[in-house]
């Protein structure tokens, strides 16, 4: 391998009760071009990247040298040109997709020829949670479990909706969102949110997207921690419901607000969320399924 192309999906993770186990994957890319090189160099192709390292310490080299030093490979060195849609430090995924970049480069680079499993085993490792890297592996609809190495997942698609995301210009630090939730939870509300959760999954394969759009919002894990967090939280959310919204949740730990809606409501609603000032309102397609 010489050089090569390619981009990773953005990801709204939690999809509200689905608190570090289910996501999506959406319309907006990481792209990545690199080939080999006398020395390492990154170039970026967008301003707002050039905050991001462009040695070593880059969290998308740094993934793919890792990788490669775990399966006994030496990485080349390269010469990566990153360009992203993804806002950095906004919920939507730019650090899962940087993890899944990385490994990308080293699988292709070393020819390592990982499979999804392994791309989707690697990835939670390094991030933590599956619900924020798997499904911009997969695509479409993830739902994962992962702990201590184990990780058993599904991949899905939701045919026939859009999302919106509202983004405010603010960022909201991942590890800060985290801080706000309690230690522990009562048992009785682990119980009941289990159960939502369940039945949230059941109407996302069947399609029943009235039903997913009330259990979506019956979230007991972090919503109402990091609802305040999010100065923008109330009115996205009203605004949107009222024009026929099945849901608006929390994208990932925020600030971005996700809303899930009917692709032929979605012009609707955007237009309506316009509105609300200080915040960018758009409409992206859901990624589907590879
Ligand atoms: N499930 C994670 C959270 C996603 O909400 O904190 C961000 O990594």
């Amino acid at each position: 391998m010489e050089a090569t192309e390619f981009k990773i999906p953005a990801t709204s993770a939690n999809l509200g009760p689905g608190f570090d186990s289910i996501g999506l994957a959406l319309e907006k890319f990481l792209y990545i071009k690199a080939e080999k090189n006398d020395r390492w160099e990154m170039k970026f192709e967008r301003e707002s990247l050039e905050v991001l390292p462009s040695d070593e310490t880059n969290l998308c080299i740094r993934t793919a040298m890792n990788i490669a030093g775990e399966y006994h490979k030496t990485l080349p060195k390269l010469k990566i040109t990153m360009d992203s849609e993804i806002p950095l430090t906004h919920g939507m995924g730019s650090s899962a997709s940087a993890i899944v970049a990385g490994i990308e480069l080293a699988d292709q680079f070393c020819g390592l020829h990982l499979s999804e499993y392994e791309k989707v085993q690697r990835a939670s490792e390094i991030e933590g949670h599956p619900d924020n890297v798997g499904p911009a592996v997969t695509g479409g609809f993830f739902v994962g479990y992962y702990k201590n190495g184990e990780l058993f997942y599904y991949s899905h698609d939701l045919k026939g909706l859009a999302a919106i995301v509202s983004i405010p210009g603010y960022e909201i630090d991942t590890k800060a969102a985290r801080a706000a939730l309690p230690q522990s939870y009562i048992k009785q509300d682990a119980v009941d949110q289990n159960a939502v959760t369940n039945v949230l999954l059941m109407a996302m394969i069947n399609q029943d997207y009235n039903t997913m759009g009330q259990l979506m919002m019956k979230d007991s894990f972090h919503e109402p921690y990091r609802r305040y967090l999010i100065h923008e939280y109330d009115e996205v959310k009203a605004v949107s419901l009222n024009h026929g919204a099945h849901a608006t949740v929390i994208s990932g730990a925020g600030p971005t607000l996700l809303t899930l809606c009917d692709t032929n409501d979605a012009a609707l609603i955007v237009d309506a969320l316009s509105v609300i000032p200080d915040c960018v309102h758009e409409v992206i397609d859901i990624h589907t399924k590879r």
